[in-house]
């Protein structure tokens, strides 16, 4: 295993690009100008690698080595530096200046790629507009003009007027579409984000299939009364029906018979949220996941039909509009062999896992053959400023990434 220490120095250099220190973690939403130096960090730290850079019409950052057969279908490899909330500061970024330290080091050893292979930052892994992986569905042309407009941050910015303030055009959209026939591979090195390989002492995940979110937005509504006078016989209050329904939600998901269903509420809004009304309307934002895409969307329809029951009960109205309803994503055996031969050939101890998070990768996969590389995330800590993995395991994770893209360049 190779000591990578530019790759250490640099994480602790681009975590201090951070909107909210005090929180304790990094929080580096996409297209803030806090994001956007911190892109710059990167785009310099590619041009030291010898990466040729640009940015696409939609903010991705992209750095190529050019291969011997500059036409032939390249491999891509790569991740995000954007963060959500108060996050960790490996996230993503491993998988971005992972990437760059991997070149280097391939150069430094005087490979020469037959076919070129390009470094991506994704602009908007993270849901600062509501879902995930905008950049990735900008390239495989799975954003329209309209989405643009539709989708909208916390405080009501459109991604529209984000890309504008960014120096962006949103017109541009279909600019950044890439042709699939030009890439032969895409391998994305990330933490694991769960405690699977620390449980089991492995040192590299062997991505095999990505589950994907299907999210809605649940409006339930019902009538902000006075506290005190109202008697509990007379109520519709909403926030009480979302509580019900969150805890019946929990309960479906433990029961889906795949094991692997998963179900969050993690954004929950209120009004008018004073200490003597009654809670007239709620919105809950709701994630449900799996690599079992009829288990997952059992499971939503069965908590759409709960809703529906605690809303008649209740003398509540319902109102669900669908926030993204994505497909999981199988790993191509390209890819999962190439990562998988090169683990056993660099003795490193490795297994066959699914993501149970989200990543670009699973966004490609539909469009070309998509590899992912999981390095250990310590306690499964992840999206916390707590999120950990130690330089040894992520310099092993650049060793895999790098003999992967030697392979697949070759
Ligand atoms: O939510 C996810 O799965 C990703 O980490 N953004
Ligand atoms: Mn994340
Ligand atoms: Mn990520």
């Amino acid at each position: 295993m190779t000591p990578h220490q530019d790759l250490h120095s640099a994480l602790a250099r681009l975590a201090q690009f951070n909107d909210d220190p005090d929180a304790g973690g990094i929080t580096r939403e996409v297209y803030t100008p806090t994001y956007r130096a911190g892109l710059e960090y990167v785009a310099e730290l590619m041009r030291a690698a010898g990466l040729s850079t640009r940015v696409d019409a939609f903010g991705n950052l992209l750095g190529r080595w050019t291969g011997a057969e500059p036409d032939a279908p390249l491999v891509l490899t790569g991740s995000h530096v954007d963060t959500t909330l108060n996050a960790g500061r490996y996230d993503g970024t491993v998988g971005v200046l992972g990437a760059i330290e991997a070149v280097r080091a391939l150069r430094d050893a005087g490979f020469m790629p037959r076919r070129s292979v390009e470094v991506i930052a994704f602009a908007g892994e993270e849901p600062r507009f509501g879902t995930g992986c905008i950049g990735s569905r900008a390239l495989a042309g799975d954003l329209t003009r309209a989405d643009l407009g539709r989708l909208r941050d916390r405080d009501g910015v459109s991604l529209a007027r984000a890309l504008a303030e960014a120096g962006l055009d949103p017109d541009r959209l279909t600019d950044a579409r890439l042709d699939p026939a030009s890439v032969y591979a895409f391998v994305e090195l990330h933490i694991e984000q769960g405690a699977v390989l620390e449980t089991a002492g492995e040192a590299i995940g062997v991505v095999t299939a990505i589950a994907a979110p299907h999210d809605l937005r649940l409006t339930l509504r019902g009538a902000a009364t006075h506290a005190g006078a109202t008697p509990m016989a007379l109520r519709r209050d909403a926030l009480a029906g979302a509580a019900e329904l969150m805890v019946e939600l929990e309960r479906l998901a433990v029961a889906s018979p795949t094991g692997s269903t998963v179900a969050t509420v993690g954004v929950l809004s209120l009004s008018p949220g004073a200490i003597n009304v009654v809670p007239g309307e709620v919105a809950l934002d709701v994630d449900v996941r799996d690599v079992d895409v009829a288990a997952r969307d059992a499971v939503v329809d069965a908590m759409l039909a709960a809703a529906d029951t605690i809303a008649a009960r209740r003398r509540l109205t319902v109102e669900v509009e669908t926030i993204t309803r994505d497909r999981p994503a199988p790993c191509d055996a390209l890819v999962v062999e190439a990562v998988a031969d090169t683990c056993t050939a660099l003795g490193v101890s490795h297994r066959r896992m699914v993501s149970g998070a989200f990543h670009d990768a699973m966004v490609l996969g539909p469009h070309l053959p998509i590899g992912m590389i999981f390095v250990p995330s310590a306690g499964g800590v992840s999206h916390h400023p707590d999120e950990y993995t130690a330089p040894e395991e992520l310099d092993r994770g650049v060793d895999v990434l790098a003999a992967t893209l030697q392979k697949l360049a070759a």
